[in-house]
This record gives C-alpha cells, structure tokens and sequence, in this order.
C-alpha cells in the first residue's frame, strides 16, 4: 500500500511540478526529487507579480495551506478549510501577498509588486484523504543594478554597477587594463560593484560588461589622450559660437556709431 501511495504521489507531483509558471519571463526554476516534499528555486524581478503554484491532488484537499517564512518577521499562514468554505490568516502583515483568486478554485499565491523583503521560503501543504503534499519554494528576490560608466584622472575608465542583488559581475574589453574593483553591501541586500581601470597602451575606447541575473550591459566610453576635460564638445563649440556672436555685435554697434556719427558731422557741415 505504501508502495502504491508513492507511485500516486510521483504521478500527482510529476504534471503538478511541470505546470509551474510565472508572471512575466523573469521567472527561472530548477527541480528537485518529484517526492511528496518538493523543492523548488525560484527568482523574481523587484516590482513585477509573481504566482506561486500549489500542485492541485487527485483527491480533494480537506486544507490547504501556506506557509510563509520571511527574515525578520514571524511566520504567516493563509489556509483554507473546503468543508466550511473558511479562510484564515495567521501573523500575516503584508497585504502584497494574498491568495491569487477565490482558493476554493485556485489556491495559488499571488506576489505584487515584488519587493526585496518578499525573500524567503513559501511552502504550500495540501492535506488529503491520500496524505500531506508540500511544495516548497525559495524565493530570491532580483535588482537589477543601475550601471554607469564615466572617465576619472589620469585616463582611467570606472564602472559602476549601483544596488544590484545579487552582485553583477563587471569586466572590460580589452583585457589588460590594470584594474581596482571593489564591493560595498547594503543592508537591504544589495550590492555595489564599483570597476575602476587604467590603460598604459594606446587604446582609445574601452567597454565595460556588467552581466547580472536581470540581463546584461554593455557600455563603452573613448579615454582622452594625456589630459582630462570635463566638458563636452557639444558645449565647447556653443561658447566658441557665442564668444564670436558676442564680438560680432560689438562690432556691428561700434561700425553703427561711427557711421550715425559721420552722417551727424555731415549735418552739421552743410
Ligand atoms: C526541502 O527543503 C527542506 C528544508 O527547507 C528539507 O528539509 C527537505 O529535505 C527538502 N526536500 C527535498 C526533496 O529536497
Ligand atoms: C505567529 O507568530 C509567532 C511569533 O513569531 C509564532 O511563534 C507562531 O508560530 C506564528 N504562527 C503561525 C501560525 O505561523
Ligand atoms: C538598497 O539600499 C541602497 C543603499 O541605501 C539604496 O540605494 C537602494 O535603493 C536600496 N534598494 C532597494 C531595492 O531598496
Ligand atoms: C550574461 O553574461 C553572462 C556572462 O558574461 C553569460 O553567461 C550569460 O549568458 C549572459 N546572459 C544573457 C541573457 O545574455
């Protein structure tokens, strides 16, 4: 009988886990043993949904229920009794996540938006005639790092990668330059990656790559051969242009006086 109770427990769990599915394409998910306990690895993109399946049983549920284990916070569980058609929330405080429909038709949770303290275990129990079924997920929660690229002293290049989690990983083309990166932890989680470089060749465009789980950039900048200007040429050429629209006017003014002036002269003469 409890050979027979495993073979239904891995036919349940099999098409359960393989419906498993996310709001928008940020979602990646990695599978365990398809065992009455499943474990599953999930991401999701700050600020956008997510939906967490709880695997359906070919028996009905008696319960089903979710457990919700967060840092820092005591655990939350939403359950739901079919007999009396009952809902009941336990030490649950954020109202970001709640059941994503009526949970006698689909008792998945919903996640919106995504924030970075949504980190954390979620499992679902189902309770059956059949047994317990738990799914259990591992929520990581993703920030894509906000990436910038700017010249410092002496021709050297430096990339930044602002807050990303997990930390986003910078290299440079082309290769060689000597280079300085460093960390710094947030306590909210993320990390800043700060690449600073500097070439003793004649290269005169570098690229930096920040390459992180919310997806890749590429971005390049020209160094300056010997010294630095922090002005760009756009603006140089517009005080070039209005020096000379200045000088022009003075001009203009002197060549009018002197002409107002003679035919003033020539007045009077007459
Ligand atoms: C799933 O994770 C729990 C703890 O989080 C662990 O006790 C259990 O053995 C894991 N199950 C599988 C099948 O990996
Ligand atoms: C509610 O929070 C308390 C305190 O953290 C914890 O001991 C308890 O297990 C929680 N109850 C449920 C049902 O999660
Ligand atoms: C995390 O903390 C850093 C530093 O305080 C801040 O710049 C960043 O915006 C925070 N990120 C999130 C997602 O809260
Ligand atoms: C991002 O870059 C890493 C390493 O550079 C690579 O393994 C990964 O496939 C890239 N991802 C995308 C979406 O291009």
């Amino acid at each position: 009988i409890s050979a027979l109770r495993l073979m239904i427990s891995v036919i349940v769990m099999a098409p359960a886990s393989s419906s498993l599915c996310m709001d928008g394409k940020q979602m990646t998910q990695t599978y365990s043993m398809p065992l009455p306990e499943v474990n599953t690895s999930l991401s999701a993109v700050i600020d956008t949904s997510a939906v967490l399946h709880c695997p359906r049983t070919l028996t009905r549920a008696v319960l089903t229920r979710w457990e919700i284990i967060l840092r820092d916070k005591p655990s939350c569980t939403k359950a739901y009794r079919s007999d009396t058609n009952e809902i009941q929330d336990t030490n649950c405080t954020d109202d970001r996540i709640t059941w994503a429909s009526i949970p006698s038709q689909n008792p998945d949770l919903h996640i919106a938006p995504v924030a970075i303290t949504h980190d954390g275990n979620y499992r679902c129990v189902t309770v059956t005639a059949d047994g317990n079924f738990n799914h259990e997920y591992h929520l990581q929660v993703l920030v894509p790092p906000e990436v910038s690229l700017f010249l410092s002293r002496n021709r050297a290049a430096v990339c930044r990668a602002v807050a990303g989690k997990p930390a986003a990983h910078i290299s440079w083309t082309p290769e060689g330059g000597a280079c300085v990166t460093e960390q710094e932890r947030w306590g909210n989680g993320t990390v800043t990656v700060q690449s600073t470089c500097h070439w003793e060749g004649p290269e005169t465009t570098v690229t930096c790559s920040v390459s992180h789980l919310t997806g890749n950039r590429s971005l390049f900048i020209e160094l300056n051969p010997g010294l630095t200007t922090s002005r760009s040429p756009a603006l140089s050429l517009l005080i070039i242009l209005y020096a000379k629209l200045s000088l022009f006017v003075v001009i203009l003014v002197v060549v009018g006086f002197v002409f107002f002036w003679e035919i003033n002269d020539c007045r009077e003469t007459l």
